[in-house]
């Protein structure tokens, strides 16, 4: 079992012992002076003892194609390749391709598009869940465009996906600035969500400088459901990678 115990409070709880009293002995003449009472007894070394979020991936599997933490990378393919979730529901929200995410996944996004409008930010869903077919086309317009190697920095093969598990979503602003750029990440709406996403259960899954680990260039406008209390945790480290938290091999490369 692979479990990963997340101990973010170390409570400085002092775990004092009982005090022998000192009765004098034969051998130990009693002080003639007053002194503090000493604790023979071992000290005790206060330790982490709030244990606030337990990652225990036999409850979420990173493998299967249904499971809120399933990691999918190029060296994590779907299975099955086809994989389609059955769970799927349209959001009434702003968006440029008919936004569609799981249920959970959904409901986290509303929730984070009421809280980011009282803010005055508006976001927009750029791109939601793809389909196998849908990927395909995508991909193949990005190969066309730019050509293989620069494609598969930026799109994701058919299976290979993580839009296609409905737990994913690309965010624009609703002024499209800076729409599926780097420079999103320093538009007010890129800032907001970099801050405020997490609490809701986002995690940024391609951060700067990660392509090594990721295979895929710093992608401020994709963001991962993962739910609240992992993506608090993974909050918690700057740029951390889902392959990084769990000790999976990093994924530049599809296999050969
Ligand atoms: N842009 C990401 C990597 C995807 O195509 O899934
Ligand atoms: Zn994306």
């Amino acid at each position: 079992m692979f479990r990963f115990l997340a101990l973010v409070a170390t409570a400085a709880v002092a775990l004092t012992g009982c005090v022998a009293s000192a009765a004098p002995t034969a051998e130990i003449p009693a002080p003639t002076q007053p002194s503090p009472p000493t604790d023979p007894t071992p000290s005790i070394t206060p330790t982490p003892t709030a244990v606030v979020a337990v990652f225990d991936t036999t409850l979420h599997s990173l493998d299967e194609a249904d499971s809120l933490w399933v990691v999918v990378d190029k060296l994590r393919r779907l299975s099955p390749k086809r994989y389609a979730p059955t769970d799927l529901t349209t959001m009434n929200v702003p968006h440029t391709y008919t936004p569609i995410l799981r249920r959970d996944a959904a409901k986290a996004y509303r929730t984070m598009y009421r809280a980011a409008r009282r803010d005055g930010i508006d976001l927009v869903v750029q791109s939601s869940y793809r389909s196998y077919s849908a990927q395909v086309s995508v991909y193949n317009g990005w190969v066309d465009s730019i050509g293989r190697e620069a494609a598969d920095l930026q799109s994701a093969r058919p299976g290979y996906s993580e839009h296609q598990i409905g737990l994913s979503v690309d965010i624009a602003a609703a002024n499209r600035a800076c729409t599926i750029q780097a420079c999103f990440g320093t538009t007010p709406e890129g800032k907001w969500l970099k801050s405020n996403a997490p609490q809701f259960g986002w995690h940024l899954r391609y951060p700067r400088g990660k392509t090594a680990i990721t295979g895929y260039i710093y992608e401020p406008w994709h963001w991962r459901f993962v739910g609240v209390e992992l993506a608090a945790e993974l909050s918690l480290t700057p740029k951390i990678t889902l392959e990084e938290f769990f000790g999976l091999p990093a994924a530049p490369d599809y296999a050969r």
